[in-house]
């Protein structure tokens, strides 16, 4: 409904296990009978999902007092999309959260889409005071009638305000801020305080391009300038972009991040990004036109943004994404919720020989959930080797990092393909690996469990070819039904989910037609956040 709008040789040899290696703590897992909240089949352990009901794109993600918050689109009457809230859920972490109330509902003016929510410390909104600054939350409205009744004008920007940490929300009266002047797709607001011109900046969506207006109040509005006509992944509509600027050498430089779907790189819906600058009117892309930059090549990160108002003292960019792909979101076979976030990650803008690129990375403050420690044994691998992760019979909820290195020194050649099978007993599995002929990591869900929901789910889906050092760096986040690759400290980042039909409980290091050397490894079991 939504989108109407849219391989091996024969050695096999299994790493012992030290008890000493075990650090989990003293803390007992209580038994399923006792624990049944955030147990059913698929339900992430670590990762943000609603109780229950749909939810899309991440929204309003803002810091303040303490307090991360995340508000998400969020449908509470199905487990498909329908009629758009905001939900809501704070963290002191970005690891656990306490959900909250329903914070923006529906009303005449529309359904309640995409769009963040800032500080205004100087108060320049009058909503609040200097004392205490409000939160405000600036959304598109979704006009349904209007929508149906065909016209072009149904998306509008309002705003909300909160002077109680977010706890109570309250609508503008003179909503919509930025009304429609005919366009069809014109939704997604992020507004950031562009301290330089002393004014607000709104960067929202406009079809395939992004929009830039000013303010000073938050409540008016003036068109800057349009970017993206012609420039970059161009094969659907443009959404949630997030515009900040970011370090990198010492110099400032400007990311803009655009969602697309269709023209994903694997398909469907997927993130790209511009690095360029900006002076409070024009952003000037750095790359050539044609230049297409990802921040992540799984299927399931969409619609990310990164957080407002993150203390100076912290300075980190930190982002968040839908963990899901509109071409099967509606279908994945979970009940009685639909989706999760990603994990947070931290982005950083590096030089490479590639030129400059957004690195993410996953939080550090996931390591608290580290409550086992299993080291790997180097070695020679050809053919499959299993990992000691503790007990067998556990879902994997937990953390694996491993550094191959491409030397040939066994009488196998070098191997074609390597990485790492999760799998189950009854022989469903994803591989996350890397194609030594295109240098080229991938993801393979084609025989993880249930596939047969949607033609666009299964499948081995790739990242770009990486220049090489002859060592592969693979750092999984693996959590029931999702896995995000970090790959070569975050250069390249696939996010990919799966639901097989019995929770996998098995990591076995593979290689195909040859052997590679494993440097190092460590898996790390992790504690369900919902405990
Ligand atoms: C992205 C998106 C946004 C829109 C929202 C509606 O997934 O299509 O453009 O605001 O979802 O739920």
């Amino acid at each position: 409904m939504k989108k109407e709008f849219l391989w091996l040789s024969a050695a096999i040899f299994i790493i012992s296990c030290d008890p000493s290696a075990d650090k989990s703590d003293t803390k007992q897992n209580p038994s399923e009978s006792m624990r049944e909240y955030y147990s059913e089949q698929h339900r992430p352990q670590f990762h943000f999902s609603p109780e229950s009901m749909w939810m899309n794109d991440p929204n309003g993600m803002v810091y303040y007092d303490g307090e991360y918050h995340l508000f998400y689109q969020y449908y509470p009457e199905d487990i498909v999309w329908g009629p758009m809230h905001w939900g809501h859920a704070v963290s002191t972490d970005m690891v656990h959260w306490e959900h909250l109330p329903i914070a923006l509902y529906p009303d005449e003016l529309g359904y309640i889409f995409s769009g963040s929510a800032v500080i205004d410390w100087n108060n320049t909104s009058g909503f609040g005071s200097k004392n205490n600054p409000p939160l405000i939350a600036i959304f598109t409205y979704h006009n349904i009638d209007e929508e149906r009744a065909g016209k072009n004008d149904y998306q509008t920007q309002g705003i909300a305000y909160s002077t109680d940490k977010g706890r109570n929300w309250t609508k503008y009266e003179n909503n919509p801020v930025l009304p429609n002047p005919g366009i069809r797709d014109f939704r997604d607001p992020k507004v950031m305080w562009y301290e330089a011109g002393n004014k607000w900046i709104m960067t929202f969506a406009v079809q395939d391009q992004v929009r830039f207006y000013s303010s000073t109040n938050l409540k008016e509005w003036a068109f800057e300038s349009e970017f993206g006509k012609g420039i970059g992944a161009q094969s659907g509509v443009w959404e949630c972009p997030d515009l900040f600027p970011m370090q990198v050498d010492g110099k400032e430089k400007w990311v803009l991040l655009v969602s697309i779907i269709p023209g994903g790189t694997n398909g469907g819906s997927a993130t790209q990004y511009f690095t360029g600058n900006f002076d409070g009117k024009n952003f000037v892309n750095d790359n050539p036109p044609e230049t297409i930059l990802w921040m992540d090549w799984g299927k399931d990160n969409y619609a990310g943004v990164t957080w407002s108002d993150i203390p100076e003292k912290d300075g980190r960019r930190l982002f968040l994404g839908w963990m899901s792909n509109w071409q099967y979101a509606e279908q994945v076979p979970t009940t009685p919720w639909r989706s999760a976030m990603t994990i947070p990650r931290t982005l950083e803008l590096k030089n490479s020989d590639a030129g400059m690129r957004l690195i993410s990375n996953p939080v550090v403050e996931l390591k608290k959930l580290r409550s086992g420690e299993f080291a790997l044994e180097p070695g020679m691998i050809s053919g499959n080797k299993k990992v000691n992760i503790g007990e067998a019979s556990k879902k994997l909820v937990g953390e694996l990092e491993v550094a191959f290195q491409m030397r040939n020194g066994s009488q196998f050649g070098l191997a074609s393909e390597f990485g790492i099978e999760l799998s189950n007993g009854r022989g469903e599995k994803v591989l996350i690996g890397f194609e030594l002929a295109e240098k080229r990591f991938f993801i393979d869900r084609s025989q993880s469990g249930k596939v047969n929901f949607s033609p666009e789910f299964p499948g081995r889906h790739y990242g770009d070819s990486v220049p090489g050092s002859d060592t592969v760096k693979m750092h999984l986040f693996i959590d029931v039904a999702s896995v995000e690759l970090f790959a070569d400290d975050g250069h390249t980042v696939m996010t990919e989910i799966f639901f097989p039909n019995e929770d996998f409980n098995k990591i076995v290091l593979y290689t195909k037609n040859g052997s590679v050397q494993l440097k190092e490894g460590k898996y790390y079991s992790y504690r369900s956040i919902w405990d």
